[in-house]
């Protein structure tokens, strides 16, 4: 199952190719075409247990997935950042760790990809 979520219906892509795979759920904010709102409007209304969330996207909805998939073991984030070094070396990429004033994560370089739970949005 993938549920995309979009400003408008302009900016809908890759509904046909992602339906070869399964369900697809597609939300727009402004309702021009499928379901008005965000994903979490769809999320929130299944009730499954998700195998895997795999996300990617605007930093309202990481954040939202990485609240609702906290302690999933098996739930990721892709996130972006504004990149200096893009290597590692700056730090302006950094995001904090839960419960940690001394860890921090880098997405250049310790990421891209985190799991949900394992960064603070
Ligand atoms: S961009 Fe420099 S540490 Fe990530």
């Amino acid at each position: 199952m993938t549920v995309l979520g979009f400003a408008t219906k302009d900016a809908v892509i890759l509904e046909t190719e992602l339906a070869q795979y399964g369900q697809v759920f597609v939300t727009t904010d402004d309702g021009s075409y499928g379901i008005k709102g965000n994903v979490s409007v769809v999320i929130n209304d299944l009730d499954i247990q998700f195998d895997a969330v795999y996300s990617c996207g605007a930093p309202g909805m990481m954040k939202y997935i990485n609240q609702k998939f906290y302690n999933h073991p098996r739930a990721y984030l892709s996130l972006e950042s504004r990149m200096a070094c893009g290597m590692g070396a700056c730090y302006a990429c950094v995001l904090k760790v839960p419960e940690s004033e001394t860890v921090s994560q880098r997405v250049c370089e310790d990421g891209p990809v985190f799991r949900t739970g394992t960064v603070v949005l």
